[in-house]
């Protein structure tokens, strides 16, 4: 098991489960080397989002950026960020942020351990371009397949003007960056030394395949976890899954919000550790986390 460093607040959620309340780039420099075996992560795409100036207007309904989408069929919608307004110096900063990132979890990670983070079709370019430079190779991508309220809208206040113009796609799926440490050898000896290097298959007969039908996270859900971008556990369960191919090991998500990345690993039997350094989502996953377990899903 992980010895944590350092005197931040932590929580044992379960005897396979630990929430440390932590800014991950300073508190993955803590970490011994190779004591990870994978990451299954859903970082702040854009970073702003998820900064004190915006967060601040997030819980305060004052937008920044993050907007409500137009409702079409009368639901409420919760509020989503907008990444179209990212300044180019944003950007870079994203690009570094990723990097930094990217390189604690190299360190951290054993050789053969896989990194599943999530990103969004505007972004992910500058993000896994990111890793590959902090020296990750890529291994491919998994594409969620879920219908979104992003793009799709006709130019603001001419609507009637060019009603069969839109500014851009309407969104109907996420990428999922799936990455790897590199190590010497073949996968049988580095599957034999550290228990990684592979995918676990689906089945013996089916491998994990790269596109995932999967919709929104559900209402229900997201009154057991109301965090504002909560993942699915029937989604994530999947990933947290493949990401260890003996199912032996731990996995670490270092931006873990609600706790639903190690809330899948537990419904899984899998060992798992979490940072976030917002105490409200800490919180929120001492509740939270028992309740994602115990959800039923269909499928793995
Ligand atoms: C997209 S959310 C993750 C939500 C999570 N997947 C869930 O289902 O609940 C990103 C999280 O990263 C956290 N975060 C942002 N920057 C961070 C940092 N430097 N260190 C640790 N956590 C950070 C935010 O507080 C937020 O909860």
């Amino acid at each position: 098991m992980v010895r944590a460093q350092g005197g931040q607040p932590r929580r044992h959620l379960s005897e396979a489960a630990t929430y440390v309340l932590a800014d991950s780039l300073e508190w993955l420099d803590g970490l011994p080397s190779n004591s990870i075996h994978a990451v299954v992560t859903d970082p702040p795409y854009g970073i702003v989002e998820y900064e004190t100036k915006n967060h601040r207007k997030l819980r305060a309904g004052r937008g920044g950026v993050w907007r409500i989408p137009p409702s079409f069929d009368g639901a409420n919608r919760g509020p989503l960020p907008r990444f179209t307004v990212l300044s180019p110096q944003e950007i870079s900063n994203l690009h570094h942020f990723f990097e930094t990132v990217g390189r604690g979890m190299l360190r951290v990670l054993v050789p053969g351990g896989h990194v599943f983070i999530a990103s969004n079709p505007l972004l992910s370019t500058t993000t896994f371009h990111a890793l590959q430079s902090s020296g990750f190779e890529k291994r491919g991508e998994i594409i969620r397949l879920v219908q979104t309220l992003r793009g799709g809208f006709k130019p603001k206040g001419a609507e009637d003007e060019f009603p069969e113009v839109s500014a851009m796609p309407r969104s109907c799926w996420e990428p999922w960056g799936i990455f790897r440490k590199p190590f010497p050898g073949t996968i049988a000896d580095n599957l034999r030394r550290w228990g990684s290097g592979g995918l676990r298959r689906t089945s013996t007969e089916e491998p994990l395949k790269d596109v995932i039908v999967c919709s929104p996270t559900r209402g229900a859900e997201k009154e057991l976890a109301p965090h504002p971008s909560l993942k699915p556990q029937r989604f994530l369960r999947r990933m947290v899954r493949a990401a260890l191919p003996l199912g032996i090991g731990i996995v670490l998500d270092p931006f873990a919000g609600s706790g639903s990345t190690l809330a899948a690993a537990q419904a899984i039997g899998y060992t798992s550790l979490g940072i976030d350094r917002d105490p409200e989502y800490f919180a929120m996953a001492g509740t939270a986390f028992p309740k994602l377990v115990a959800l039923q899903v269909r499928g793995r």
